[in-house]
């Protein structure tokens, strides 16, 4: 990291995230996406574990590609699609540490997708928890339960899911489960979104660029 990094995240940091303080100490900032950010988030899941990249897109997806990035990046509205940026303070200044976004589904507006990707380092200091509440703190208007795929065995998401709510967890035949989170104090905004969402076909997970397989010109299992 340059020294023009660190002073570009103190003054963003300073100037657009809130604090949060990590359970073993420490403290990571978070605040939003910012459009000027396509290469930071390139650059920073080149950097990722395969496993990390994996889990992430239940995919082999070793780099970004520029329309998953458009996706990733240019789509954040701010409304419909948050994403929050994570910034640790650690003894070399504040270096990024992860990423977590919620994405309403277009067709199911009481639903939102929801990924979170932390750096390996960084991992198991309680980033993604910070990230998850953070992205429910501003959660579209209107959505009441996360809809999201994790990895069979990948446990960790679950265990930051389920404390957000009530969370119901359906096996999939892909290694993949589908996760269903009931908001904890967000009530249904209609009889019609009551009825169980997961796993229905033709429903894209928004958060999950791979289930657009074919525009990003990936696989199709991806
Ligand atoms: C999933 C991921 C975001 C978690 O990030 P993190 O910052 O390490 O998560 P946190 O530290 O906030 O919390 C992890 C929770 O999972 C639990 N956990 C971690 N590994 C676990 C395991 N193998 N079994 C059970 N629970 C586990 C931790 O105990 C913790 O729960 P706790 O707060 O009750 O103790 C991170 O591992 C990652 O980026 N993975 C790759 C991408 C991915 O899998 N994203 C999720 C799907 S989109």
């Amino acid at each position: 990291m340059t020294t023009a990094d660190e002073d570009r995240y103190a003054e963003r940091v300073h100037r657009l995230c809130v604090p949060i303080a990590l359970r073993p100490g420490g403290r990571v900032w978070i605040g939003p996406l910012l459009p000027d950010d396509r290469d930071l988030l390139s650059r920073e899941y080149a950097t990722l574990s395969p496993e990390s990249k994996w889990n992430r897109f239940l995919a082999a997806v070793p780099e970004l590609t520029p329309s998953m990035l458009d996706q990733l990046v240019d789509e954040v509205d701010g409304v419909d699609h948050v994403a929050l940026v994570a910034f640790l303070e650690t003894q070399a200044g504040l270096v990024p540490a992860g990423v977590g976004r919620l994405v309403r589904y277009p067709d199911h507006p009481g639903a939102a997708d929801m990924a979170f990707t932390v750096k390996d380092e960084y991992q198991g200091r309680g980033i993604a928890t910070a990230l998850a509440r953070s992205l429910v703190a501003r959660a579209p208007k209107g959505v009441t339960r996360i809809l999201t795929e994790v990895a069979h065995g990948n446990l960790a998401p679950l265990a930051i899911l389920g404390k957000l709510g009530s969370m119901q967890v359906f096996q999939s035949s892909e290694g993949v489960v589908d996760v269903e989170v009931k908001l904890a104090g967000h009530e249904e905004d209609s009889a019609a979104e009551s009825t169980c969402l997961h796993r229905r076909p033709g429903i894209p997970s928004p958060a999950h660029p791979r289930l657009d397989a074919q525009h990003h010109g990936l696989p199709p299992t991806a």
